[in-house]
């Protein structure tokens, strides 16, 4: 695959718009907070100091309070909707008012492992440091206004929050959302794509609905947390922040900090995470916490347990019995949806399609569990997927098509980082 990762390379160099990377040119046209940090990844394969670079981007961004914002909107664009104007956050740069999956963690204790591991310790220590303050008021964000009912777990207000923007575990918890209000809007994705890898407009005016909540809410997190219609336990953010909260402690070490804070955060996590185990469907899943309804998917992201650290047998081998059913019934894995679900979608977006990034984490967690061949399918599967078909946004996991945009910078980096396996 030497091709293949010249043009990784090259994608990421031509998605470079000079301090941080666009997910994709035309359909995503700014920063994107969960797309960076990967793409850090992928630049660390070859360019160091960029690395880090896309990193600091994102935390220029960040919100007093220790916010860090899912878009970052460095400069114009009206290929995108909703752009700053909708958002108004009033802040300089415009950002969005929601977050995103806090993954940064994890991949800065990565990037500093690595540099450490070329003897590069004493030039990037101080920016070690200073992203570690960020990382940490970020995770305290989480902490403070993200876990109402204290079960360990991170709440999301927003489906875009979640990163998996129309998986079907929102479409129970999003009923509630009133859309009679929302108003004439032009989208700009359905310009740029086949509409039929989108969501739907029911999916987009509720997507608007919440950005209007939380605008005419002046984006206070606190009173939104209070009154938001969409609150929804999220197992991929859940399982996610508990991973990054152990590479953040592992950071805290390295670096000769306090981590009092962070193992405290683990702690009410892995003590309150069974409250996304599905007793009766036997996984992982979201929770609606305005109803306490599990949403009873089987999705890409109930296999981030692995990732997260938890080492549960029992429910670990439900697991794996759902990913040997799903693994007998694909040709890629992972599908976004269960495939024996009647609402898959092979191409729509999160109700089917293979997501490289998530892949990553999968692949990780099970390797780290001792899962080896389990972990080398997703892996090969994945990178089968780039070398036959490209650098799609998605990939469908039936037959290997691309979904969404091409070029796309997350599955360069994902290539590039997962050149061996580890
Ligand atoms: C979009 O606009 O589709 C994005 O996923 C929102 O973050």
């Amino acid at each position: 695959m030497t091709q293949d990762f010249n043009t990784a390379r090259a994608i990421l160099e031509a998605n470079d718009r000079g301090g941080y990377t666009v997910p994709n040119g035309r359909v995503y046209p700014f920063q994107w907070n969960w797309d960076s940090a990967f793409v850090a990844l992928g630049f660390d394969t070859f360019d160091r100091d960029r690395a880090w670079i896309e990193i600091e981007s994102l935390f220029r961004a960040q919100w007093p309070g220790g916010f860090v914002p899912h878009i970052v909107f460095w400069q114009e664009d009206e290929g995108y909707f909703p752009g700053p104007g909708v958002w108004d956050s009033g802040r300089t740069p415009p950002t969005s008012g929601i977050t995103q999956p806090p993954v940064a963690a994890t991949i800065v204790r990565k990037l500093w492992e690595s540099a450490l591991a070329a003897g590069q310790a004493d030039a990037y220590q101080a920016r070690a440091e200073a992203l570690f303050d960020g990382l940490l008021a970020w995770h305290r964000w989480f902490a403070d206004h993200r876990d109402p009912g204290g079960h360990g777990v991170v709440v999301a207000m927003h489906p875009w929050e979640t990163g998996r923007d129309n998986s079907p575990e929102w479409d129970a918890p999003g009923e509630s959302i009133d859309v009679s209000n929302v108003g004439d809007y032009v989208r700009r994705d359905t310009g740029h794509l086949d509409a039929k890898m989108r969501p739907t407009k029911l999916e987009y005016d509720r997507y608007l609905a919440l950005v209007q909540f939380g605008r005419a809410a002046g984006w206070d997190h606190p009173a939104i947390a209070r009154s938001n219609p969409f609150q929804v336990a999220d197992v991929g953010m859940s399982m996610i922040l508990l991973r990054a909260n152990r590479d953040l402690l592992a950071l805290a070490q390295a670096l000769g900090r306090d981590g009092d804070e962070i193992a405290a955060w683990i702690a009410r996590a892995e003590a309150g995470i069974h409250y996304l185990w599905d007793g009766e469907r036997r996984t992982w899943c979201s929770r609606d916490l305005r109803t306490g309804r599990s949403s009873g998917y089987v999705t890409s992201a109930s296999f981030l347990s692995f990732y997260a650290g938890l080492r549960d047998p029992q429910s670990d081998e439900a697991m794996l019995a759902h990913f040997d059913r799903i693994a007998g019934r694909v040709r890629y894995m992972v599908p976004s949806l269960d495939p024996d679900d009647p609402g898959f979608q092979m191409i729509r977006y999160w109700r089917g399609p293979v997501w490289a990034v998530v892949n990553w984490m999968i692949g990780h967690g099970l390797a780290e569990a001792g899962h080896r061949a389990r972990a080398e399918r997703v892996r090969s599967d994945t990178l089968a997927l780039i070398r036959d078909t490209g650098f799609y946004e998605a990939f469908s996991p039936l037959d290997g098509s691309g979904s969404g945009g091409d070029d796309f910078s997350w599955t360069a980096a994902i290539a590039l980082a997962w050149q061996t396996p580890g």
